[in-house]
């Protein structure tokens, strides 16, 4: 005869049912906002039925109704195969509000994924801190931005905000290494509208305060903007192919049938003869890199340096390039935080960096000065300096003043430094160079135009080359550009076992 099953296979039932969202009211209202629920982007994200559910059943201890899982989804699953760590806030139970409970189960995710060495991926969309909760909430935070702030640098960390994201809540996704937003509904802001208004007396709608449009081009608080939550989800599975599961590995090959040792001949005539005619840098580095796919990051903010990651001869690299076409490519604030950023990211998860250099110097301007670009230029000098990954410079055309040092020269221990022949290194352009060298000349000269005509081209034979620096062994090799992705290919199979240490200490003290 057949044993009874001990237990209550209906409770089970009913609990399980309880825990998968809030009630079809909350869930239309979601859907009406073209927002997915929590468990329908957790589904849409991860591998079909790789999810598995950690804390389930969690409820918080306090008064009131208790949904099992307390507004937060946990658990684990797979992306194109490899393991993922996931949160996802569930706007239908209490706005996604974060109680101690809720809290205590994205801490304890994260310890599971520091633990196994697996990237964390946060789906927010919240109402912030549960009022009824009071302090435990706040401390709820603390606890999870300390987790955040310990997680930094081991596996990589990633938030989309899906919904609301306000307050002090801001400070989680801050703290990982990308955030993605969706347009028209998400936002994030330490204070809204509301309190600007009684505050500032300033007008503002919460898209423009702190939409992802607002995010993306003006603060620079969002790497990657979707159209919507499928865009998104799409965008994080695209990212990871490019990055290790933690910092013990090396990122993931790519298959591509691209040859190595390619030739690229249009490239002998991508960059223009005059050093001041722009030209498009990202299209430049798409015909170099693997079947011509760069992933962009940060697309929308200081558009006048470009990041992203790509692959060369199936190996993950990131990059950074001046880009010309967008203020001539010059080093302003914004452009010098957004690459030191990105370099710290590579360095930490043993990505490559290949620099492409084509830099007037840094922008001047009282506005510039008088907001820090000392400090922040000094971030990316910083970051370079520290790198230890595989440092790969191209110059293609102008690297001038402070720029050349910062931009990945030899001189921060870059491991290949490439110029194209037409390159410009030199300490400021020639007309401005001749300008203060040779003044007194030029006024006394009969003819000062052809005098100073004269003196630019003595400048530009003497110094705007690359062969003074190819001299001094500051860069090794001039190489016509059809070359470059071989010799890039090359460096960086050469480069794959390479070891390099800092000096010991506790952390270094860098320009913040
Ligand atoms: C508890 C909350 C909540 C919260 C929303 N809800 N926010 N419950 N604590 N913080 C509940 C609502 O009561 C409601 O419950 C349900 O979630 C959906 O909310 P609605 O207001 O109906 O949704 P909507 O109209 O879409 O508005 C969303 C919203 C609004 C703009 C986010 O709910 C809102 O302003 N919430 C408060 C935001 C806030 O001030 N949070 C504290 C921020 S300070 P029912 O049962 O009616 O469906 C903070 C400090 C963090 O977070 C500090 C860290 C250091």
């Amino acid at each position: 005869m057949k044993e009874p099953i001990r237990g209550a296979d209906a409770e089970l039932e009913a609990r399980d049912a309880q825990a998968l969202a809030g009630d079809a009211k909350r869930i239309a209202k979601q859907h009406a906002q073209g927002k997915l629920t929590a468990r329908e982007r957790v589904e849409y994200l991860l591998d079909s039925d790789s999810f598995v559910e950690i804390g389930r059943f969690v409820t918080h201890r306090g008064e009131g109704e208790r949904p099992p899982g307390d507004g937060v989804i946990t658990g684990y699953g797979r992306i194109d195969g490899r393991v993922v760590y996931v949160y996802a806030q569930d706007f239908t139970v209490f706005g996604g509000s974060l109680g101690a409970a809720h809290a205590e189960k994205i801490v304890k995710l994260m310890d599971h994924a520091l633990r196994v060495g697996a990237p964390v991926i946060g789906l927010c969309d919240s109402g912030g801190a549960r009022i009824q909760e009071g302090v435990e909430s706040l401390g709820g935070y603390a606890d999870l931005f300390y987790k955040n702030t310990l997680a930094s640098g081991v596996v990589p960390q990633l938030s989309c905000i899906m919904g609301p994201c306000a307050g002090g809540a801001v400070y989680s996704p801050a703290l990982t290494d990308f955030v993605f937003m969706v347009e028209g509904t998400s936002y994030m802001f330490i204070t809204g509208p509301d309190v600007i208004r009684a505050v500032t007396h300033e007008e503002v709608t919460k898209e423009a305060l702190g939409g992802a449009a607002a995010h993306a081009s003006k603060s620079g608080v969002c790497h990657f903007v979707a159209k919507n939550d499928q865009q998104c989800l799409d965008q994080v599975r695209a990212l990871l192919g490019f990055l290790p599961q933690n910092n013990a590995e090396d990122p993931p090959g790519g298959a591509t049938t691209d040859p190595a040792d390619r030739e690229i001949p249009e490239l002998d005539r991508h960059v223009p003869e005059e050093s001041d005619k722009p030209y498009d840098m990202l299209g430049l580095i798409r015909k170099v890199v693997d079947d011509g796919h760069l992933l962009e990051v940060h697309p929308h903010f200081a558009p006048n340096i470009v990041t992203g990651f790509a692959r060369i001869a199936g190996r993950s690299v990131g990059i950074v390039g001046n880009q010309p076409l967008v203020l001539a490519g010059v080093l302003d604030i914004d452009a010098s935080r957004k690459a030191a950023r990105f370099v710290r990211f590579c360095d930490c998860f043993n990505i490559p960096l290949v620099t492409w250099v084509d830099v007037p110097g840094f922008l001047p301007g009282v506005d510039q000065e008088h907001r820090g670009i000392i400090l922040h230029g000094a971030k990316l000098l910083y970051a370079y300096s520290e790198a230890t990954v595989p440092k790969l410079t191209v110059i293609t055309r102008k690297a001038y003043g402070g720029a050349y040092d910062v931009m990945s020269s030899q001189h921060l221990h870059a491991d290949l430094n490439l110029a194209f022949p037409g390159s410009e290194i030199a300490v400021m352009g020639p007309e401005a160079a001749v300008n203060i060298i040779h003044r007194a000349a030029i006024e006394a000269a009969a003819d000062p135009v052809a005098a100073r005509q004269t003196f630019i081209a003595d400048y530009k034979k003497r110094f705007a080359n690359p062969y003074s620096a190819a001299a001094l062994g500051f860069i090794d090799e001039v190489i016509q550009p059809r070359h470059v992705r071989k010799r890039l290919a090359l460096a960086l199979a050469t480069l794959s076992t390479k070891r390099d240490r800092l000096p010991a200490k506790k952390h270094g003290n860098e320009p913040l």
